[in-house]
Parts: C-alpha cells; sequence; structure tokens
C-alpha cells in the first residue's frame, strides 16, 4: 500500500519536472525572427535583446532573425529574409556543413515572428497571397517547431505576438510616420489589428499544446509577449526607468510625415531619457523594453520564472 501511494507520488513528481528544460540545462540560444529579433540592425535604438539575454544566461548565441522577415514568402511576399525560406535554409546549411555544432539537449531554438505577416504589406493591407489569412501566417509559425525538431532540435521557446495595436503605427492616435504615412481609418486599423494578434495568439496557443503528443522528448514553451508587453503598458514603473516621464504611448524616435510626404519632423529621446519609453519607434520596442524580454526570457529558459511562460512538454 505505502509502496503504491510512494510509486504513484513519484510518478507524478517526474511528470511535474518533465515540463521544460531543467535549470542549468541550457547553454545555447539560437533565435529566428523578424526586427524585434535582429541583433545586426537592432531596431530598438541600442541593443537587441537576444544580445541582452546571451550576457545574462549567459547563453553562446546563434541569431537568424533577419529584420523585415515574415514566417513564409510563400503566403506573405516582402523582400525580406523569411524564416522558412532564408534563415532556417541558412541554420541547416551551417549544421550540414559542420561550421555549426550544437547539442540538442542543451540548446533551445526561439522564435518571434508575426509583426510583419499582420502588418502594413501583409494581412492588414491585403497584400499576402490571395487567399491566406491569419491561420495560415500562425500554422506557419508553429510549423517552424517541427521543422526543427525533424532536424534533431528538442527545446522551443515561442514567442507569440505583442499588442501591436498599442504602437503609433497601428494604434487609433497615430500619425503619418516611416512605415506608413498615407491617411487611414486608424480607429479601423487597431481594431482589426487587436483581432489579427489576439485571433492568431489563440490559435498559436492551441496548435502548439496539441504538439507534444507527436513530438516526443520536445520541450515546447510559450512564451506570452502579449501579456508581458500589456502589463508594462499598465504598470511602467515596474520596468521603465528612464529620466524624461514614463511613456507606453509615444516613441523615443519620432518622426512626424505630412501626409505623404517625404521629409519628417522628428523628436528624439537623449541618453537616460530614451529609457522612459516602452516604444523606440513608431513599431518597435525601446531598448530598455528589450532588456525587459531578455530578463524574462532568461528567466523562462533557466526556469527562475514561468510567470510570461507555458510549458506544454
Ligand atoms: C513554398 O513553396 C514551395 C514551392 O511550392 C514549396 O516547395 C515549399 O514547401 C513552400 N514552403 C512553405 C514554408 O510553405
Ligand atoms: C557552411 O555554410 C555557410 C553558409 O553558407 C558558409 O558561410 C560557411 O562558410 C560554410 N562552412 C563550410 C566549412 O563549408
Ligand atoms: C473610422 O472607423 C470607425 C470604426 O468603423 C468609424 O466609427 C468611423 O466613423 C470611421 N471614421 C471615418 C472618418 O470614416
Ligand atoms: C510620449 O511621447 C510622445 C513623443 O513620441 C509625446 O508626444 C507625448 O506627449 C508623450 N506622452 C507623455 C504622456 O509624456
Ligand atoms: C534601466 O535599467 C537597466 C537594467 O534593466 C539598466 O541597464 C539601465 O542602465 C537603466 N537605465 C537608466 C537610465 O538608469
Amino acid at each position: 500500500m505505502m509502496w503504491t501511494r510512494l510509486a504513484s507520488f513519484s510518478a507524478c513528481a517526474s511528470i511535474a519536472l518533465a515540463l521544460g528544460p531543467s535549470p542549468g540545462q541550457i547553454k545555447n540560444l539560437v533565435t529566428f525572427g523578424d526586427s524585434y529579433t535582429d541583433v545586426g540592425s537592432p531596431a530598438d535604438g541600442g541593443t537587441a535583446w537576444p544580445i541582452y539575454a546571451a550576457g545574462y544566461g549567459p547563453f553562446k548565441l546563434f541569431p537568424f532573425a533577419r529584420s523585415g522577415a515574415t514566417c513564409s514568402n510563400n503566403i506573405t511576399a516582402r523582400p525580406f529574409p523569411s524564416v522558412f525560406e532564408s534563415q532556417l535554409p541558412l541554420y541547416f546549411t551551417e549544421k550540414s556543413n559542420g561550421s555549426l555544432v550544437l547539442d540538442p539537449a542543451s540548446t533551445i531554438y526561439t522564435l518571434w515572428i508575426g509583426t510583419n505577416d499582420v502588418g502594413v504589406g501583409g494581412l492588414l493591407t491585403g497584400l499576402q497571397k490571395p487567399g491566406v489569412t491569419i491561420v495560415d501566417t500562425v500554422t506557419c509559425a508553429v510549423n517552424w517547431v517541427k521543422t526543427l525538431y525533424a532536424n534533431g532540435a528538442r527545446n522551443f521557446l515561442f514567442q507569440n505576438m505583442l499588442p501591436l495595436q498599442k504602437t503609433v503605427l497601428y494604434g487609433s492616435t497615430t500619425y503619418p510616420n516611416r512605415y506608413f504615412n498615407l491617411a487611414h481609418n486608424s480607429t479601423e486599423w487597431s481594431l482589426f489589428m487587436s483581432e489579427l494578434v489576439n485571433g492568431g495568439n489563440a490559435i498559436g496557443k492551441l496548435q502548439l499544446q496539441a504538439l507534444p503528443a507527436s513530438l516526443p522528448g520536445a520541450k515546447i514553451g510559450l512564451f506570452d509577449s502579449y501579456g508581458l508587453f500589456s502589463d508594462m503598458i499598465a504598470h511602467p514603473a515596474n520596468y521603465l526607468n528612464g529620466t524624461a516621464p514614463l511613456n507606453v504611448t509615444g516613441c523615443a524616435n519620432s518622426c512626424v510625415f505630412p501626409l505623404g510626404g517625404q521629409t519628417s519632423v522628428c523628436t528624439v529621446a537623449k541618453g537616460a531619457a530614451r529609457d522612459s519609453f516602452l516604444w523606440w519607434d513608431e513599431l518597435h520596442p525601446s531598448e530598455q523594453s528589450d532588456r525587459v524580454v531578455a530578463r524574462q526570457i532568461t528567466n523562462a529558459i533557466q526556469r527562475k520564472s514561468d510567470q510570461w511562460t507555458t510549458w506544454f512538454s
């Protein structure tokens, strides 16, 4: 009797412990995505989050994310290196020719994608391949897990879309800017963007939840960027620390264009004032926001906190 109770207790305990990687397990961080994650041309006015995360870990960083990327140019064609047609092929080439040697157990793979899929030039402005919807772009992103798993990868952290309707570009109180300077109904844009991001994140979560059954041995986590940025907007003083008044509505590097025009008037925060802003420009998180992302991603990987992370396996 005693033995049975002990045995079933330890079975439960090992299932609980088996969710996600163990503390100290991960040594290598391999990042995929768009300008939110690109370390070569950081879009936050400073240093991109993977560099901070690599330092906080510490982790050895292998950065594959590229600015402008969508999940796949097959479905949302943009002239930038997409995850499926450029970033993954480069990773696979480097792996197969031996220039990249990564131990699956101590390596985690991250993907933060969707901003360009759903935005200007994508779903929002109807420039996707005919018939493509949010279901296809999110399914594509989840397929990144399956594709890397088939190649031997085992640990994954999938970053969902942040509340893009709160950026200046997609917000209801916008102005003509470097990313879009034409007339549009900004109330409708922010409403539609809120639907795309919330709907897409919900579809992604359901699909990720269903993956472990077919991917034995995989550790799959969902990092809730949407929740984290919503909390930063609701409680900026918990995260932002610059010398200017805290600002979650405007941006640190704001350029106002005349409607349809080419010459803008810019207001750029300097030095320590920058860390007061949630957004660096009309579309991108600030460097301080990226430090927060890096800290929370690191905490998730090292299992110091699961506050923004759900491990499905
Ligand atoms: C993109 O299209 C090509 C050609 O049809 C196909 O071979 C490939 O699998 C597609 N990639 C994705 C990610 O759908
Ligand atoms: C492996 O492929 C990458 C990407 O094409 C290339 O930069 C690198 O030089 C190659 N390394 C070897 C050893 O062939
Ligand atoms: C913009 O869209 C909103 C929501 O559909 C609508 O209520 C509003 O009248 C529109 N504004 C203009 C100027 O058309
Ligand atoms: C936030 O920053 C913008 C500049 O992008 C400025 O116009 C706005 O007044 C600021 N808001 C607050 C509450 O300080
Ligand atoms: C804000 O905090 C970060 C650590 O998260 C620190 O690196 C940065 O220097 C701080 N910024 C200011 C203006 O004190």
